[in-house]
């Protein structure tokens, strides 16, 4: 199929540049040029530009420069969460397409703006919420939407680490990324469990943050000692969520905790007619012909006809934002989705400030 060629520019070519956007769009080299690099620290820019650009990709330090650039369509917006905002507005405004990382924003107000400036422009956003293009998810999505659940009541949105407190760029700093586990990875389990369920109607939040392990011994973390002496950040959050058809969602999100049970970007589902785990692979659990029952079905068999399996979630959510350019279709991942998680997390964080529940 002959597709229109995009030229794609970066802002922010740090961690996750170079972790999942630059190596997923490398393999859509027939789709998209990546013509234009920005990143406060010139050298990160130069580097992404030389190993990923075209030979005349250009390099800037301000963001503002690039976007008056009138022949770029597309953005990848990969900087701290507390930029997510105005760069996006900017880019939108400057009329281009943007997929901006996760977390959407800081808070509900600077999501609606985000919102608000995607329907003013007339251009697409998305929010890299990637977890949503696993097999897993896709197949458990399908799972409820066929029914074969019953009502699903009871989710649980796992993001739990025993040891795995962030140790580069600005993790550590409130200011700058508007909480810790919560916000960071907390916001793709909520993600996923919405959108799985379909549920998108919160009522009641309440949620307790802590931030007990994160000023501790720094032994086991998965990153090498995080700096304790600057982290201003929680460490653990926890939700409980009811939602307006009184489904209950509860949240756990902790980068560090004295637990076994680490299960991170998970779903827990419990409806009326069957569950479902993410625990190795998925695990419906239900009756069948009067005994308890467990299946596992083998996903690789049966994923969508004709899907490259060879090709993982970053690769999906990179050629699925592309289709949905192609055809001015949404994206699986909407601004509108995004949206409610941050009002969720934002209620969590001032459920746990106020200690009352926050009705939506
Ligand atoms: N989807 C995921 O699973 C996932 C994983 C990690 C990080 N992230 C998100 O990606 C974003 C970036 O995280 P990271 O780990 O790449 O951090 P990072 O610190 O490694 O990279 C961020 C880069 O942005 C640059 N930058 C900051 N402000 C800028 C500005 N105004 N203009 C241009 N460049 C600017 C920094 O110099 C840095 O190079 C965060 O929002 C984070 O939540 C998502």
């Amino acid at each position: 199929m002959a597709y229109p060629m995009h030229r794609g520019a970066l802002i922010g070519c740090g961690f996750i540049a170079n972790q999942k956007h630059l190596p997923a769009l490398a393999k859509l080299e027939n789709r998209i040029q990546l013509v234009a690099f920005c990143d406060l620290v010139e050298e990160r820019a130069q580097k992404a530009a030389k190993e990923y650009g075209t030979p005349d990709a250009a390099v800037y330090t301000d963001y503002r420069e690039m976007l008056r650039r009138s022949d770029l369509d597309v953005v990848y917006i990969l900087t701290p969460n507390r930029t997510h905002c105005e760069l996006t507005i900017a880019a939108l405004e400057s009329g281009k397409d943007v997929l901006c990382e996760k977390p959407m924003a800081l808070n509900s107000v600077e999501a609606e703006r985000m919102c608000e400036a995607a329907r003013a422009s007339g251009r697409q956003l998305t929010i890299g919420y990637q977890n949503r293009y696993r097999l897993d998810s896709r197949y458990l999505k399908k799972v409820v939407e066929n029914g074969e659940l019953g009502e699903v009541y009871l989710a649980k949105a796992h993001a739990v680490r025993r040891r795995g407190i962030p140790t580069w760029g600005v993790f550590l700093n409130e200011a700058e990324q508007g909480g810790g586990a919560l916000i960071d990875i907390g916001t793709h389990a909520l993600d996923m469990t919405l959108w799985i369920m379909n549920n998108y109607k919160p009522k009641r939040v309440s949620g307790s943050v802590y931030k007990k392990l994160g000023k501790g011994d720094t032994a086991g973390n998965a990153f090498g000692p995080w700096d304790n002496e600057h982290i201003t950040v929680e460490d653990s959050a926890f939700g409980y969520i009811t939602m307006e058809n009184g489904a209950t969602v509860f949240l756990e999100a902790s980068w560090a905790l004295n637990t076994t049970d680490t299960r991170e970007q998970k779903v827990t589902l419990c409806g009326t007619r069957a569950g479902a785990d993410m625990n190795d692979g998925v695990c419906i659990n239900s009756v069948c012909s009067g005994e308890l029952a467990e299946t596992r079905p083998l996903l690789r068999q049966t994923g969508v006809p004709g899907e490259d399996l060879a090709k993982n979630e970053a690769d999906f959510e990179a050629e699925m934002w592309l289709d949905a350019l192609d055809t001015g279709k949404p994206t699986l991942v909407r601004p509108e989705q995004a949206m409610v998680v941050t009002q969720i997390l934002e209620a969590i964080y001032e459920s746990a400030r106020t200690g009352k529940e926050v009705e939506l």
